[in-house]
């Protein structure tokens, strides 16, 4: 298999109302938690948001979330904070990312929305979505089958790349 497939994902921010498959939310999940994490701790949870009260409330405690009020579907990707030690964001990052290439790979547009470090979006949005003390958002990722197209494209580029030493 090539790497097409990886270079197909792009940010998706507009989405038709078709919903999306309890197997394909599964999937979803699935590939989120085959991420790596440090010492195979997997301090991830994963808040599936379908109600549409919810999405619109995260819409609106999301500075860059409006696209949340027109989406079928939203995963915040949360980490145990406390006790998983020193790399829960890492971990909490690569499983998004593992979220954003199944999505794609899925025919669905996603886009992953930032949460921490930003201290006001932090409290805004464990405060919709109940998180409890020592668990912390990492971000939200924006889900629906796409009504955009964007191209596939590489973003190679030589002066980024450094042999044997910078
Ligand atoms: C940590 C992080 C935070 C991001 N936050 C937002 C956001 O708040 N709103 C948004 O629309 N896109 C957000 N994005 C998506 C980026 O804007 C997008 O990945 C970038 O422009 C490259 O475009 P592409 O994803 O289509 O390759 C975020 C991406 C990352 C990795």
């Amino acid at each position: 298999m090539g790497i097409e497939w990886i270079l197909k994902r792009r940010s998706i921010r507009k989405y038709t109302d078709e919903i999306i498959s309890p197997e394909t939310v599964r999937s979803l999940l699935e590939a989120g938690m085959a991420a790596p994490s440090a010492r195979n701790v997997q301090p991830w949870h994963f808040i599936v948001v379908t109600d549409r009260h919810q999405l619109n409330a995260l819409a609106d405690a999301h500075p860059y979330g409006g696209m949340l009020a027109h989406a079928p579907l939203a995963i915040a990707v949360a980490g145990d904070i406390t006790s998983s030690g020193a790399y829960w964001i890492q971990d909490c990052s690569a499983a998004t990312e593992n979220i954003l290439l199944a999505a794609s790979a899925l025919g669905l547009g996603a886009v992953w929305l930032g949460v921490t470090p930003r201290e006001d979006r932090i409290r805004a949005v464990d405060s919709v979505l109940s998180v409890p003390d020592g668990f912390q958002t990492l971000c939200v990722i924006s889900l629906g089958y796409p009504a955009e197209e964007k191209e596939a494209r590489t973003q190679y580029r030589e002066d980024r790349i450094h042999q044997n030493s910078w």
